[in-house]
């Protein structure tokens, strides 16, 4: 076995959001997004990994017809901070050239990330691009992007849980916990 074992909440300094309060929140997007979308299909277009956990709770509150694919993006950093600088490890495999796309990320900070795919997926001409973002640090911007739906604003902490990592690790976690600050 590869790495220490034991107790998943190992490091974890606190648990920020609970699994009840992220399902509740979830379930209100899905309605936003139902009722704004009525009348298309949109593409919900998750960005791996971090996205896994979220874009299953989301696509099913949705209640309109959906299209679902997913695309992976890695960011030159060290393990808690981005870079900016931003390689695509995974494209998304349809076509979205006439198609509402609906970016579905797990967590905007630098706002880097999420400046360099939409400006990627409007090169294909899509009919809007618009993002929906579980978990918002404000206070980490380094570009003036907002997600058109956030579920939360959070604390300029290392946020673990419900699909979001620190070195691959904690990602099962139901909630949305803080890890220790000497992690
Ligand atoms: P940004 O480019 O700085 O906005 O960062 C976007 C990506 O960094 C997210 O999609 C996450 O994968 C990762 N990230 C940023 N903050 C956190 C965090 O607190 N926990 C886990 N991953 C994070």
């Amino acid at each position: 076995m590869n790495g220490t074992s034991g107790d998943l909440r190992n490091n974890i300094e606190k648990t920020l959001i609970t699994a009840d309060e992220i399902a509740a929140r979830v379930g209100e997007l899905g309605r936003m997004i139902s009722g704004d979308y009525v009348s298309s299909v949109p593409v919900l277009a998750g960005v791996l990994k971090g996205c896994f956990i979220f874009m299953a709770d989301l696509a099913r509150s949705i209640s309109i017809p959906v299209e679902v694919d997913f695309i992976a993006a890695a960011s030159y950093g060290d393990s808690t901070r981005s870079s900016g600088v931003v390689r695509i490890t995974k494209d998304i495999d349809m076509s979205i050239t006439g198609r509402h796309v609906l970016i579905v990320e797990d967590i905007v900070d630098t706002g880097l990330t999420l400046d360099y795919l939409i400006r990627m997926l409007k090169t294909r001409n899509p009919l809007s691009v618009k993002v929906c973002a579980l978990f918002d640090k404000p206070s980490g911007r380094k570009l003036d992007i907002k997600a058109d739906y956030s579920g939360f604003l959070i604390p300029d902490r290392y946020v673990v849980g419900y699909g979001l990592d620190h070195d691959e690790r904690y990602r099962n976690l139901p909630d949305a916990c803080l890890l220790k600050e000497e992690h």
